[in-house]
């Protein structure tokens, strides 16, 4: 079986104007030209329509890092999958631990994203993970396969192949505190194993299952080469131009 195509995706969190965004993006493109991977700016959705303009022609894919479900209606402040797609993004980052601490995101809410984001012609950047206590309680395993078993409820076979898990430990987000390879090489093949169970081999072999928390260009190529994890979801790094081109590269 041909290993995944490897996925370098950045998640900008709230980080630059839309201004410095498509300077970037256009920097960005003649560097990652040839990297072998599939590389994704996931942005501030108010830089979605610059980056995906910058982007146009070049071999980045453009995500938006969190959508609302509903189709339309009085939800001020949020933004829907169909005027994502009329932009043309191509993936939606969705429960990320930083929505779930502050915006009270459950996996009943990223359950429903996903199912529009899919609906809607995108695809899902599913994020999971532990918090500290947690691993210290020895439940990892049990929280992370929790969480990615209720926001993939009701999908398809098919869908769940194409889609993308983000095992992101919160311990190791921001804190430069990476999990070493064999941690999150673990905990990735525990999502594998929990994509087998529900939809088969064959779907797991495609699903890709990236590792995020304190990924830089030091340690990407490392972790991307462990069997179960097919890339990285990428923050402080992937603002820097030549660490985050080292890690599409990695
Ligand atoms: P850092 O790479 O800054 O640790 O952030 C990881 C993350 O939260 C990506 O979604």
């Amino acid at each position: 079986m041909a290993k995944r195509t490897i996925m370098a995706a950045g998640n900008w969190k709230m980080n630059k104007t839309p201004s410095e965004a498509k300077a970037f993006v256009e920097s960005l493109k003649g560097l990652v030209a040839d990297a072998g991977s599939e590389v994704v700016v996931g942005v501030p959705s108010v830089c979605l329509p610059a980056v995906v303009e910058a982007a146009k022609g070049s071999n980045i894919k453009v995500a938006a890092q969190n959508v609302h479900w509903e189709a339309s209606g009085a939800y001020t402040g949020e933004i829907s999958c169909a005027m994502l797609k009329d932009l043309n993004v191509d993936y939606v980052i969705i429960g990320h631990s930083e929505r779930r601490e502050y915006f009270g995101e459950t996996d009943e809410m990223i359950n429903k994203k996903a199912r529009a984001i899919l609906d809607a012609g995108m695809l899902p950047i599913i994020c999971c993970g532990e918090s500290l206590t947690q691993r210290e309680q020895g439940v990892t395993a049990e929280h992370v396969r929790y969480q990615i078993k209720v926001a993939l409820l009701g999908l398809s076979a098919e869908e769940v192949s194409k889609l993308v898990i983000a095992y992101e430990p919160i311990w190791a987000i921001g804190t430069g505190k990476t999990a070493t390879n064999e941690q999150a090489e673990e905990v990735c093949g525990i999502i594998r194993k929990l994509v087998a169970e529900l939809y088969g081999d064959d779907v797991a072999e495609k699903t890709r299952i990236l590792y995020g928390g304190s990924v830089k260009a030091s340690n990407a190529a490392e972790l991307f080469a462990m069997p179960n994890i097919d890339g990285g979801l990428v923050g402080g790094a992937s603002l820097k131009l030549d660490e985050f081109e080292k890690i599409a590269k990695a």
